[in-house]
């Protein structure tokens, strides 16, 4: 039973003009909400004053609504407390009625919502704790000065940030973004480029609703992260998987698959989920076909904060001279996941049409949230805080290479662990083919034998491993896991570790 909170009055329809007197009304709305579970046993009920001017009727009738209540059972008083709704009641309530397979036809949803992949709880992703994927060093965020942030723009009401609804969000947050994109990312932007979002997924979101129609193709990263796959099946889009190799996406192959494609979801910084990152020259072969075939890129720059044995890789969107890419960043990395703030660089002729869709969606995430970190930024404690989780993280990642090679040197092979939060590491296919006869998997996991099984079974344990296959999306070719290094202290990733090979030779 849904407890209720206290002071909340109860909906209780009454008819002035209805011929069923006033009292009968408010018994029966009050023994129904009871039946029906709306009201939970042992809640307080409104005094039959505060009923009555809520309801705009005098207090006779709500009196003696109250007695028939009580005589009947569905309402205990308490002397000097009040009235409450009785903890054993006359009747049990009923439960509501499951809508049977033959009602499920007449319950019809839209044919847009049934493209959508089905929505999979797995397991991993639920867990925090050795290698969960993009989960920062929460021990390490400095919560005190950011309460007080919180509390100090929480305390202070300005009119206009509370009447100023702009669907691009909060201009000083806007400025403070632009300042950080401009240096530390070299993306060409002005404040008014920048859209505020609750996070990548939200811009990616976006960015389809206003780049592609039904039916247009658009290229994805074969390996991809998954929501993109499903965002745009969801749409009604055809994704398109183009292979990833050592040198980030190849564009020669997307060109074959689909040349006429409206957009190419990339993640060129740190490829989601292989690690690598783009070459310089394939950097600018995707701008080149963007430019020729008019279409346009999606840069997903989503952990590019970290980097860590060489110097920050320069944005796509900076090498860009035709305006093609829209750029996408998130804080759910540097800051924590949850914050659900993220925002994408527009091109400046793209703008009137991005806050056209985004002002009939949400509008814009919580101001409040976009004050205090417009603080954080200003006052340099976001380039602090960085710079703090950068060496963490390199020392995080080291520990993890290190007792990888250690302890399942002959087992697994690690991929693309110079940037980001995470790295990935491969099984050898012949573990694959051994554990073919374990087949206990979801509808949407078919195909994928090896590496899910063993995530499923290790989450039982508390060892939150990232499969690899889901993230392919036709036949997987590798299997592995994305090992999440950001939460791990590097003195407790050897045992990590060993957990993680007693999982794999279970
Ligand atoms: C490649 C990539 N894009 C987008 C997202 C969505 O992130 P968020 O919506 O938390 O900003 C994620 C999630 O971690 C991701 O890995």
């Amino acid at each position: 039973m849904l407890e209720v909170s206290p002071g909340i009055v109860p909906v209780i329809p009454v008819d002035r003009e209805a011929a069923t007197p006033l009292h009968r009304q408010v018994y029966a709305g009050f023994r129904d909400a009871i039946l029906r579970g709306d009201l939970a046993a042992g809640q307080q009920v409104p005094s039959s004053r505060a009923l009555a001017a809520e309801l705009d009727i005098s207090r006779f009738p709500v009196l003696d609504a109250y007695a028939q209540l009580l005589a009947e059972g569905y309402f205990k008083s308490r002397v000097g407390a009040g009235t409450f709704v009785a903890t054993s009641l006359p009747h049990q309530p009923a439960h509501p009625k499951r809508p049977t397979e033959e009602s499920a036809a007449s319950r019809r949803t839209s044919r847009r919502s049934m493209l959508f992949p089905p929505y999979d709880p797995v397991p991993w992703r639920h867990g925090w704790g050795a290698f969960g994927v993009h989960q920062p060093a929460l021990d390490h965020f400095p919560f005190d000065l950011w309460s007080k942030l919180l509390a100090r723009h929480s305390r202070s009401l300005r009119i206009h940030t509370n009447n100023n609804l702009h669907p691009l969000g909060l201009l000083p947050f806007r400025e403070a973004i632009c300042s950080y994109l401009r240096t530390a990312r070299a993306v060409r932007c002005d404040p008014g480029q920048i859209m505020v979002v609750s996070g990548s997924q939200q811009a990616l979101d976006i960015v389809t609703r206003v780049l592609l129609d039904p039916g247009d193709s658009a290229w994805i990263e074969e390996p991809c992260y998954p929501l993109v796959r499903s965002l745009l099946l969801g749409s009604g889009s055809k994704p398109v998987p183009v292979p990833v190799d050592d040198d980030g996406l190849d564009v020669d192959a997307g060109a074959r698959l689909a040349p006429n494609a409206r957009v190419a979801f990339v993640t060129p910084s740190h490829h989601y989920a292989l690690g690598v990152t783009m070459s310089a020259s394939r950097r600018f072969q995707l701008l080149e076909w963007s430019r020729r075939s008019e279409s346009w890129i999606v840069e997903d720059d989503y952990d590019s904060e970290y980097r860590f044995d060489s110097m920050p890789i320069p944005s796509l969107q900076g090498l860009d001279s035709c305006d093609r890419v829209l750029y996408i960043g998130t804080f759910s990395k540097v800051l924590r996941p949850s914050l659900r703030l993220g925002y994408i660089v527009i091109p400046a002729d793209l703008v009137d049409r991005f806050a056209a869709v985004r002002f009939s969606m949400d509008i814009f995430p919580s101001y409040l949230f976009q004050e205090a970190l417009t603080d954080f930024m200003h006052d340099g404690h976001f380039a602090r805080h960085i710079r703090r989780m950068r060496s963490l993280y390199k020392a995080r990642r080291a520990a993890l290479v290190e007792s990888l090679s250690a302890e399942c040197g002959d087992l697994l092979t690690i991929q693309g662990s110079e940037a980001g939060m995470h790295l990935t590491v491969t099984l050898p296919e012949s573990i694959t083919t051994q554990r073919e006869s374990l087949r206990t998997l979801p509808e949407s996991f078919k195909g994928a034998i090896c590496d899910v099984q063993i995530a499923t079974r290790a989450a039982k344990d508390k060892l939150w491993l990232w499969p690899l296959s889901p993230c392919y999306s036709a036949e997987p070719r590798r299997h592995g896991f994305l090992l999440g290094f950001g939460n791990t202290p590097e003195d407790q990733m050897p045992a990590a570790v060993r957990r993680l090979r007693q999982a794999i030779a279970h």
